[in-house]
């Protein structure tokens, strides 16, 4: 890519359209009342769709005390939009109503699923893939999969508690002593760290399992303990802070070393993933059934696959005595703050992407570059070209 400045939209000012989400289960929307406001300030203006806000608890008047424009359906919302901001990925429908022209910003999952990319670039859009924008820290108020992640954590510990026959907390009354829960986190990124430190505030104990052993100063830091599971030095981070896919043999060492661990848990919240692979597979069935009955295992990683062998993605099953959650969007369980910290993030992208009131896409923009998936008709993040060859 050169380092050119594609100016896509003439006149001063754009447009924004959001539309209300029609996947199913999605309950958060791409912008809220406050965003708004901070948009117009910017010179934009803001259209929305009837009904977009509700299941996230922001009626429509709220949107119109603060200025945005409101539209009947989804077409009337996108007429003429310069810029289109979604949560879930769009379906061919929802890509067919797509102003041709529009930059689109939006959760696409471009590695797993190019095609949408392609479909996307073909019917002339511009996109940026929230799950694409650089971990660095000029981004980080852009970073939605940081903000997201965070409340799958929290909830993924809260929905373990809902589940769970036993107090979190040590208690001593006067019917006698309550032990403390014990909770097993496996994968201590953004999620994790999150569920460690919400488990810690209901006055569990927690210990917790990451390949990359960078990590194990934030977890002490929590107050949890940091698992001795040695990989025989297949563990670490791979480029960008991320983790490395194991082989075959290294998941499967490093589940005989955990199976004690999972054994003595009465929840386990698993978050591990690789970006781009399945998940990988921590709990096979047999751990599962080692576990106490009652005892309950949230899979934040069902959407990639689960890192249990037993969890049903999009279900809550139980299988050998245990609940296993296997919620496929989590955060679009909370979906008030869920929609706040997202919009944000959506407004600061599209603030690198809005130049003199115009959409302006400056190529030699780390961020602009690392999530641009689909420009002037063509495919164009190297990651997604590759997936797609
Ligand atoms: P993620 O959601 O991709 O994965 C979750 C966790 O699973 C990671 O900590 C990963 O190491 C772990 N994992 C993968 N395979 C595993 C296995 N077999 N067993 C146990 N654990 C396994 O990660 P997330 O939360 O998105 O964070 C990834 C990196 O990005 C981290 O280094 C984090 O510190 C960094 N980061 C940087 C930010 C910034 O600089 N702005 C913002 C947020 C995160």
């Amino acid at each position: 890519m050169t380092g050119e400045v594609q100016d896509i939209t003439p006149g001063s000012g754009v447009l924004v359209a959001v539309c209300r989400e029609r996947a199913e289960g999605e309950r958060r929307v791409a912008l809220t009342p406050d965003e708004v406001g901070r948009l117009l300030a910017t010179g934009a203006r803001v259209r929305i769709e009837r009904g977009a806000g509700s299941s996230a608890g922001f009626p429509d008047e709220s949107y119109a005390l603060q200025g945005a424009e409101l539209a009947t359906d989804a077409a009337a919302a996108l007429a003429s939009a310069d810029v289109v901001l979604r949560v879930a990925p769009p379906g061919d429908e929802e890509i067919a109503l797509l102003p041709p022209a529009a930059l689109v910003l939006s959760y696409l999952r471009p590695l797993d699923q190019p095609g949408r990319v392609k479909a996307l670039a073909e019917h002339g859009v511009s996109a940026l893939a929230m799950e694409l924008v650089p971990r660095i820290t000029r981004a980080q108020t852009m970073d939605a999969l940081s903000s997201q992640a965070n409340i799958a954590g929290y909830r993924a510990v809260l929905v373990a508690s809902t589940h769970l026959p036993r107090y979190f907390p040590l208690l001593m009354t006067a019917a006698g002593t309550v032990p403390p829960a014990k909770v097993l986190v496996l994968g201590a990124g953004v999620a994790g760290l999150q569920a460690i430190a919400t488990a810690r505030r209901l006055g569990a104990v927690v210990s917790a399992f990451d390949v990359r052993p960078a990590v194990r100063e934030q977890v002490e830091s929590l107050g949890a303990r940091f698992l001795e599971v040695e990989l025989a030095g297949a563990a670490g981070e791979a480029e960008g802070g991320y983790a490395k896919e194991l082989s075959q043999d290294t998941q499967q060492l490093q589940r005989d070393l955990l199976a004690e661990h999972v054994a003595g848990s009465d929840v386990v919240v698993t978050t591990a993933l690789v970006p781009g692979r399945p998940a990988p597979q921590l709990i096979a069935a047999d751990m599962v059934a080692s576990m106490r009955p009652g005892s309950v295992i949230v899979d934040l990683a069902a959407e990639a696959g689960g890192n249990c062998e037993l969890t049903v993605p999009g279900e809550t099953v139980v299988r050998e005595n245990v609940t296993i959650v296997g919620d496929r969007n989590p955060a679009a369980a909370m979906p008030y703050d869920a929609s706040r910290l997202y919009a944000r993030n959506l407004t600061e992208l599209l603030g690198v992407c809005v130049k003199d009131g115009r959409v302006a896409l400056d190529a030699d923009d780390d961020v602009i570059s690392g999530c641009l998936v689909c420009r002037g008709g063509a495919v164009v993040h190297p990651a997604v070209l590759e997936r797609l060859a």
